[in-house]
């Protein structure tokens, strides 16, 4: 590390000084060494630069969904490329992404920022994002580790995740993109995992992350995340965001003369942030790059026309001809939903709807609302008579139809899987008006689809960001062929997912994740649960034939650590049209396995053009990691021998090719478990029969030893009001807010998220946030308060403890109020 002797010459305040925010998106500058103050800013899918309170406007590129939905490692290479160029020209240091949280259930608000169910998928395309923008000289911030699939109560709940399902499927992702693209950091983000807070978790923040997977960037906490500073420095964050001031760096000097942190500690973060710095400098010395808004504007279409997932194909309306007579239907037609709401959200330079490029491409146009915007829900009657009647006339329809935008949302999740019911029943009469009819359908996550049999076509857009309209247009008229690929799996209902009950936080706040690593495809193939579509499922306009598997051999020593598996075939273009497929690699392992094991999983996958006609050889190289599962039992990944399966298929369900292998592996699987026995519903992925005994036998501890005594209910500074609503105060006060937020003019998708963030935020965390605004003992008036105390002793404390900072600012107002009604 370049600073490690030369930091030694600050004080302690100094360099404690360096271990947090300048403000909220810079970091503290260090003159003497000249060492400047850079910025870090949200994106991940445009550039969500804040200027003072607003954001500059710039391009908004496909979701992270909609950009996992393309397969395809060279786009999300070209994406992370173009975002690092605008990085450069805004001089951003770091950039906020990205995002690849695991879609542990289709109800996570945050969904349409994740790549998908499946951590191979979201890792290789992480990696290559994160090596298009670093290779420009800027950073990354890869978010949200670990285990943060929920937003409810995001700031205390606790995901409980057995070790095997953590290393397999929550980190697994993070730890591709680790070993892989090395981003310049990584985001804590802001639950606990299995008891501790991410930013307070020394076994992932340093036992695994630096241990295990050699990171060498610098651990910042999600915004606000960090609960207990000194904590969070012992277990590996470095930088704590934003930046919390004196109320931090006082609480890290009295650590450090009562001997809790040593000169090491501060050391090595405060290093760690210095060289951060000195990483972004040469980027931000060299000239701006130029190139204009309508040339990236240009990137934004060709990525998006890769997206969208074509689920269904009659053929009778796709790809539409220039003379067809079609009669466009859906408010989502001129208003599209383009991206979801929260940190990610792009103030968009501008947007191509799809009504304006329809209206360039089509000579025989006609245009009905079918749905208010302001009430999906509610069936309005003259717009669907109006649709049915404009369906009759046409010769094909176009009927497009979104979630709520308060379903791509960050702070909250979704009640259900459903569209707005507005839309589901104008979908079932306009296929019944006309059933020559594509539903364009726009979601941030998996839903519902009650109608699916009913229209000629589907296309899935996901949240396609500013180029929605043209980039769809292309599609449409068949100037490009559909090509994306589901990156989860779609039920058939809510009900179906692998453990509909346990999403939200039970009443101690504690997610469980009883499914363990039986997730999205892993868990519908193991329990044979129907589904409408398929993990990595697509259609296009054109055929794939796939034909020559080869594998370079058919034993694989697992025990030879470089040993590769070279995996040839062919791809074939079999239609009248060009197209791109997805070919994606899967591997089975024994069926008679000791350990459970999911039927098959995702090891590779890769995307190829092929014109019509044309025949391309696909080669993949597996290592090891194709047949390991992770060993609670020994701390480590192990290979358990036998025969294997390697199966290539154009999704998880349509398999074209397959080989066996047999493996050999010295691994001692006489450490594990008889699962078959232990814990016979777990083995089968009967997740629905999991009891608490199979749950706590697969978790490997004893949740029940830490749970909160039941009979003391007393709230902490560390608690959030949410969780006083059994106290009289506290209900009153949940019951205030509650109501207040509802009276607050704000779009849905913003007031839940607000509403969510205030009830759920530890009181603790407000005081942090306030940069000694606010103390701990007016945190704690406040928990004395909800816990039923009296108001008098309340206002003393509260007002005892009333920092001076605040006073300053508070005096001159409250003087000149009393002056003013004589009271002085
Ligand atoms: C989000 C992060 C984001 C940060 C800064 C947090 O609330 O969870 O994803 O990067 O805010 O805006």
């Amino acid at each position: 590390m370049k600073y490690s002797s030369w930091i030694k010459q600050l004080s302690v305040r100094e360099q404690a000084s360096l271990l947090g925010g300048a403000d909220f998106w810079h970091t503290v500058p260090m003159d003497r060494c000249g060492i400047p103050s850079v910025m870090l800013s949200d994106g991940p899918t445009g550039l969500r630069k804040m200027n003072g309170i607003r954001t500059i406007k710039s391009v908004c590129y496909p979701s992270a969904t909609a950009a996992a939905a393309s397969f395809d490692k060279d786009a999300l290479h070209r994406l992370g490329e173009t975002l690092g160029e605008e990085c450069l020209q805004e001089r951003v240091s770091v950039l906020l992404g990205p995002g690849i949280n695991i879609k542990r259930s289709p109800l996570c608000g945050r969904n349409f920022e994740y790549y998908s169910e499946d951590p191979v998928l979201a890792g290789e395309l992480a990696a290559n994002y994160i090596d298009g923008v670093q290779s420009k000289g800027v950073g990354t911030s890869m978010k949200h580790f670990a285990a943060n699939s929920t937003e409810i109560a995001r700031m205390l709940a606790d995901s409980i995740v057995d070790e095997r399902a953590l290393h397999e499927i929550y980190l697994r992702g993070f730890e591709i993109a680790v070993r892989k693209a090395q981003p310049w950091t990584i985001m804590a983000a802001y639950n606990k995992v299995n008891g501790a807070y991410c930013t307070e978790n020394k076994y992932l923040l340093t036992d695994i992350l630096r241990g295990k997977w050699g990171f060498e960037g610098l651990v910042v906490s999600d915004w606000t995340a960090v609960s207990d500073r000194v904590a969070a420095l012992k277990a590996g964050l470095d930088l704590e965001m934003p930046g919390a001031g004196n109320y931090s760096i006082d609480k890290l000097a009295k650590a450090y003369r009562a001997g809790e942190i040593t000169d090491d500690d501060l050391q090595t973060s405060a290093t760690r942030v210095l060289d951060l710095v000195d990483k972004a400098l040469p980027a931000l010395k060299t000239a701006a790059p130029k190139f204009s808004k309508d040339e990236h504007h240009q990137v934004a279409r060709e990525l998006a026309a890769g997206c969208p997932v074509l689920l269904k194909n009659g053929g009778n309306v796709l790809p539409l001809k220039a003379s067809d007579r079609v009669a466009v239907i859906g408010a989502r037609a001129k208003n599209p939903l383009i991206q979801g709401a929260g940190s990610a959200q792009i103030n968009t330079w501008k947007v191509d709807t799809p009504w304006q490029a329809l209206e360039r491409e089509l000579q025989n146009l006609s245009y009905a609302e079918g749905y208010s915007l302001t009430s999906p829900d509610n069936v309005n009657a003259g717009l669907t008579a109006d649709a049915v009647a404009a369906a009759k006339a046409a010769e094909k329809v176009l009927l497009f139809v979104s979630s709520r935008p308060e379903d791509a949302c960050e702070g909250t999740d979704r009640a259900d899987m459903k569209l707005p019911a507005a839309m589901n029943a104008l979908v079932a009469a306009v296929c019944e008006a006309n059933p020559n009819t594509a539903v364009i359908l726009t979601t941030g996550s998996a839903v519902e689809l009650p109608w699916a049999d009913c229209p000629d076509a589907i296309l899935q857009t996901y949240l396609l960001g500013e180029a929605f309209g043209t980039a769809l247009a292309d599609l449409l008229m068949g100037r490009v062929s559909p090509s994306g690929k589901l990156p989860e799996s779609y039920p058939k209902a809510y009900e179906d997912t692998p453990c509909p009950e346990c999403y939200q936080p039970d009443k101690n706040l504690n997610l469980i994740y009883k499914e363990s690593i039986f997730v999205g495809y892993r868990y519908y193939e193991k329990s044979g649960t129907a589904v409408q579509y398929p993990f990595g499922y697509g259609l296009s306009y054109t055929t794939f034939a796939y034909s020559n598997l080869a594998l370079t051999t058919k034993k694989f020593n697992a025990d030879d650590e470089g040993a590769k598996l070279v995996v040839k075939f062919d791809v074939t273009n079999t239609g009248s049209v060009d197209g791109a497929e997805a070919p994606q690699i899967y591997v089975a392992a024994p069926t008679d396995s000791l350990v459970p094991r999911p039927c098959k999983e995702l090891k590779e996958f890769t995307k190829v053009f092929l014109k019509a006609g044309e025949t391309k050889t696909v080669t993949v190289i597996l290592d090891k990691s194709a047949f390991e599962y992770f060993s609670a039992e020994m701390d480590r990944w192990a290979v358990e021998p036998g025969t294997y399966g390697i199966l290539v298929g154009s999704s998880s369900a349509d398999i074209r090719l397959e080989e066996n292998i047999s493996v050999t592996s010295a691994d001692d699987l006489s450490y594990e478990a008889d699962y078959r026995s232990l814990t016979p519903a777990y083995y089968a992925g009967n997740i629905r029969a999991v009891d608490e005994e199979e749950f706590l036998d697969v978790l490997g501890y004893d949740l029940n030893d830490y749970l909160p005594d039941p009979e003391d209910r007393r709230l902490t500074k560390a608690n959030c009001i949410a969780q006083a609503a059994h106290t009289k105060h506290g209900a009153a006060v949940n019951n205030v807010l509650g109501k207040g937020f509802d009276m607050v003019p704000l779009p849905a998708s913003l007031k839940a998220m607000a509403r969510d963030t205030i009830l759920y935020v530890p009181i603790n965390k407000m005081v942090a946030t306030s940069r000694g605004l606010l103390s701990d003992d007016m945190a704690d008036a406040v928990a004395h308060y909800l816990n039923d105390g009296s108001l008098s002793e309340t206002v003393k404390v509260f007002a005892l403890g009333t920092p001076a900072t605040l006073k300053n600012l508070l005096w001159p107002w409250l003087r000149k109020r009393m002056a003013k009604k004589d009271i002085l």
